[in-house]
């Protein structure tokens, strides 16, 4: 057995773990900053990245404790190399790199979005190439046709905000604070999804791409109109997002060629709601479907350690004078969606 030191620094989660090619998680602990960027209603970056400087090796040596284990029995260190907030990425990428250095390991450069993507061969050992994947964090909102490691083919993506961004900037309007959310969840629990009328951007489109940047102005108008629960609009909000998602992986099902599973990750993958809603979509189209335990769904150590397994598996490994890359498409041939903004 194989065993990888996962490290993940892209974003507001500093992480460690260590993993086990036999997919045997040895340790994985997780340092949040939530409290660091509340005031703020959204990470910074500049914060961000001081607060990785000082609790990434510290939180190594806590997994490698945990586990019972020292740096010399690991056979690979794997970091997180982009895409993210650049200053947090080159923290833990060189963090990654020192270690390699002194342990004499080699080091795998991981890119974050793979991570998401493999995460569910890790809780799942029974799910094989190919699959279809949505992936669904505060960044990316994307479909992907998974065909292996460092195979994968864009179906869609989003051409203004991410989901999980209009789930932020949903609660922020609602008062909820960050994050977002799961937030904007629980209060959805206690609304009416029919109450507030709400737009479907791009649904029945030829294309299976998202849009949100029209629903988040709506959710805006609809707050400041005065005529709705909080809760109404929460819950219509979210029923509007699962009625996106499902319509847009209809189409990209219908253009995306077989695959035996419907997979989902990134950190909206937590939300409830849409679980279910994809796993009915799955049954209707007799697909496996497969979902990361939440833990395992938003931004964590175990899928970089995954995801670098996996690699080592395949004798993936990088050189150490491997740059950071603040973007890198899991896809780099996927054409620009038409009409998108200017995110990648
Ligand atoms: O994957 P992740 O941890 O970080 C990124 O790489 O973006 O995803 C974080 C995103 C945030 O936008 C957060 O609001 C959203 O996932 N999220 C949720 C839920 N839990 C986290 N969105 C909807 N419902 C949830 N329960
Ligand atoms: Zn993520």
């Amino acid at each position: 057995m194989a065993i990888i030191l996962g490290i993940e620094s892209s974003c507001d989660e500093s992480a460690a773990a260590l993993i086990g090619s036999d997919r045997s998680i040895l340790a994985h602990r997780l340092a949040g900053q939530e409290d660091a960027h509340r005031p703020y209603g959204g990470v910074v970056p500049e914060i961000a990245a001081r607060a990785h400087v000082q609790v990434l090796t510290p939180l190594i040596e806590a997994a490698l404790n945990d586990a019972g284990l020292t740096l010399d029995d690991v056979d690979a260190v794997a970091a997180t190399a982009g895409p993210g907030l650049i200053g947090g990425v080159m923290v833990g990428l060189v963090t990654a790199k020192a270690l390699a250095m002194a342990a004499g390991k080699p080091l795998i450069a991981v890119n974050h979005l793979e991570g998401h993507a493999l995460s569910p061969r890790l809780a799942d050992s029974s799910l094989e190439f190919p699959y279809l994947l949505l992936l669904v964090s505060g960044g990316h909102c994307q479909i992907l046709r998974v065909d292996g490691v460092g195979q994968y083919r864009r179906l869609a993506t989003t051409i203004d905000d991410a989901a999980g961004e209009a789930f932020d900037k949903t609660a922020k309007i609602l008062g909820l604070g960050y994050p977002g959310g799961p937030r904007v969840e629980a209060l959805a629990k206690t609304g009416d999804a029919r109450a507030v009328p709400l737009p479907r951007p791009l649904l029945g489109s030829a294309e299976p791409h998202f849009s949100f940047a029209g629903l988040k102005s709506a959710v805006l108008r609809a707050a400041q109109s005065g005529n709705y629960r909080p809760e109404d609009i929460a819950a219509s909000f979210q029923a509007a997002v699962v009625d996106c998602l499902i319509d847009r992986l209809e189409k990209a099902i219908a253009q995306g060629g077989p695959a035996s599973h419907l997979v989902v990750a990134g950190g909206v993958a937590a939300n409830g709601a849409i679980r279910s809603a994809l796993e009915a979509l799955a049954a209707r189209h007799d697909m496996g479907f497969v979902a990361p335990p939440l833990w395992l769904c938003t931004d964590n150590a175990a899928m970089i350690g995954w995801a670098g397994a996996e690699r080592f598996a395949l004798g993936l490994t990088d050189p150490l004078d491997i740059a950071a890359r603040p973007r890198w498409p899991l896809d780099p041939a996927a054409e620009a969606a038409r009409g998108a903004g200017v995110k990648a």
